[in-house]
């Protein structure tokens, strides 16, 4: 029997965060028995805004860790299939074809390549940042993927993928299914900042990878309440990072609550919550941490997982690209100009 199929991934820039997990992670490990998983290391994808040598030499590295904090996370190594985006040409061509069923207007409006493009510095769009999107469809109509879990900052572009899909499929006949978006249960978790969101780019994360003490450390530094400058003034817990974090991640719902009502009452510390959040944040990563360690033992794995899947994924990918070929009418252009020159040159043989 044939599953259906789940694409998503990430750029190879760095390790996740607890953002990360909440967004996208936790539904992949939760979808992985009901789907046929693929992840992309989209190292293409990184080249539109950090395509310095430098950057480019760091992919490596960066994708073993990304494929760790997979496994680290729960993702099960014998059922999914790791791939790196750039050693597959055909995605490329794949995009190519694609760059013709979507509008510039349609992808200026996209909010978040405006952000990406600001971020990194650029004061115009690069024309590969502006078909980020577009990309982004290749990678997951190229194996035919029915359903994507993703960040909600890339909601837009899974948007873009179902047009262009439709659109494909309208005009040469049904090659893909129209993939569903799927988004965590905390869209956007907050940063130990208090910044709306926790990104590597600002540094106000918690990563997957970190461990007890650096934990302890970014806990025992983080933004509360800032009206509340001793114990005995009652604080805020709405909106307040640590309490959102307990909220996300302490399983102990007796004990937030009473550490919510002691905080609106001024009878608890900010050091006796962030020790109890230190704790629950330990206990939900010790597994992790567990495996990750178990994974990491084992050298050359984790690029053995991304050989095998690159060779795996490229297979279904070549496959896409000849339907893909034969739907647009390219085979047969070819066909046709081949056929004539193999007939001038059976012709000539036979004069001869
Ligand atoms: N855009 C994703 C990010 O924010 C990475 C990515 C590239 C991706 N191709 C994808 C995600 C396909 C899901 C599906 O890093």
């Amino acid at each position: 029997m044939t599953q259906p199929r789940l694409l998503t991934g990430d750029r190879p820039t760095g390790k996740l965060h607890l953002g990360h997990y909440v967004g996208s992670l936790e539904n992949r490990v939760r979808l992985q028995h009901q789907y046929e998983c693929f992840f992309i290391i989209a190292d293409l994808h990184m080249l539109t805004t950090k395509n310095s040598r430098e950057d480019i030499l760091e992919s490596a590295e960066n994708a073993r860790h990304l494929v760790l904090d997979s496994l680290a996370a729960g993702i099960e190594p014998e059922r999914a299939t790791f791939y790196l985006q750039s050693a597959i040409p055909e995605l490329s061509e794949i995009n190519t074809l694609f760059q013709n069923l979507v509008t510039v207007p349609r992808l200026e409006r996209i909010p978040s390549l405006k952000e990406m493009a600001r971020a990194a510095g650029k004061e115009e769009m690069p024309y590969g940042l502006l078909g980020y999107p577009v990309l982004q469809a290749a990678d997951i109509l190229c194996v035919r993927a029915h359903i994507v879990p993703v960040g909600k900052d890339n909601a837009s572009h899974v948007e873009v993928t179902r047009e262009i899909a439709r659109r494909f499929n309208g005009l040469y006949g049904e090659v893909f299914p129209i993939p569903e978006l799927m988004i965590g249960d905390v869209p956007t978790l907050v940063g130990t900042d208090g910044r709306a969101k926790m990104s590597k780019s600002v540094g106000n994360t918690i990563l997957l990878s970190d461990d007890e003490a650096t934990v302890r450390r970014k806990v025992f530094s983080m933004y509360t309440d800032p009206a509340r400058i001793r114990a005995d003034i009652p604080g805020t817990v709405e909106g307040n990072p640590v309490f959102v974090y307990h909220d996300t991640f302490n399983p102990d719902r007796a004990e937030v609550d009473d550490l919510k009502r002691r905080y609106r009452e001024g009878t608890v510390a900010d050091v006796e919550v962030k020790e109890r959040l230190t704790e629950a944040i330990n206990a939900f990563l010790a597994p992790m941490r567990e495996r990750r360690a178990a994974y990491e033992a084992d050298r050359g794995y984790v690029e053995t997982l991304i050989v095998e899947g690159t060779a795996r994924t490229r297979d279904e990918v070549v496959l896409t690209v000849r339907e893909m070929r034969s739907a647009m009418g390219l085979t047969s252009t070819w066909n046709r100009i081949r056929r004539r020159a193999e007939d001038r040159a059976k012709k000539i043989g036979a004069a001869g």
